[in-house]
């Protein structure tokens, strides 16, 4: 099941929360400052040893502090004008973040909009790519997946975006 929530994504009492990272997983901005802040600095000592991640791609942490036990980073595409395979790798990171939660065992999974801040992916098209990710994925998928998939509205567009499409 898909549903939004409106909110800081560090709060969230979920088994794995997404991060919108890098390809250096060594923290920034946004919210991969923020959960890095969150976290504390366990967080960075554990990615330090992922030896960073491909655009597309995700890799996964425990929680630390947060209230999440997972945290899942994941890069998205730098928007380039949309002729750059943008859309695929931003449905990567959905595909893939949810593939590896499946594996962890969890049932609760948030994401922030990926790609949507620093990296420029416009947002109603971003909010398109991520819903049809988690469709596809839904409907490949049987039994582990996870149950409830949050998407994490930090602004009033990202809310209204989602709830238009939903
Ligand atoms: N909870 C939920 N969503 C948030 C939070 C939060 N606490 N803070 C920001 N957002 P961005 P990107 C939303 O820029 O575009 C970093 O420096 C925000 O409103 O965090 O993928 C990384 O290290 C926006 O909708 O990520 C990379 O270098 C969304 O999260 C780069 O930024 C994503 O914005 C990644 O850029």
């Amino acid at each position: 099941m898909i549903r939004l929530y409106t909110g800081d994504i560090t709060k969230m009492e979920v088994d794995a929360i997404v991060n919108a990272a890098n390809s250096s997983l060594l923290g920034g901005g946004g919210v991969d400052g923020a959960i890095h802040r969150a976290a504390g600095p366990e967080l960075l000592q554990a990615c330090r040893k992922l030896h960073g991640c491909e655009t597309g791609d995700a890799k996964i942490t425990e929680g630390y502090k947060l209230p999440a036990k997972y945290v899942i980073h994941t890069v998205g595409p730098v928007w380039r004008g949309g002729n750059y395979g943008e859309e695929m790798l931003l449905k990567s990171c959905y595909a893939k973040s949810l593939v590896l939660a499946e594996q962890y065992g969890c049932r609760s999974i948030a994401f922030p909009a990926i790609s949507t801040g620093v990296y420029g992916y416009p947002k109603e098209q971003a909010a398109g790519a991520a819903i049809e990710a988690i469709k596809e994925y839904l409907r490949r998928r049987e039994g582990n997946c996870p149950e409830e998939i949050f998407l994490v509205c930090f602004d009033k567009a990202t809310e209204a975006i989602y709830q238009k499409l939903l």
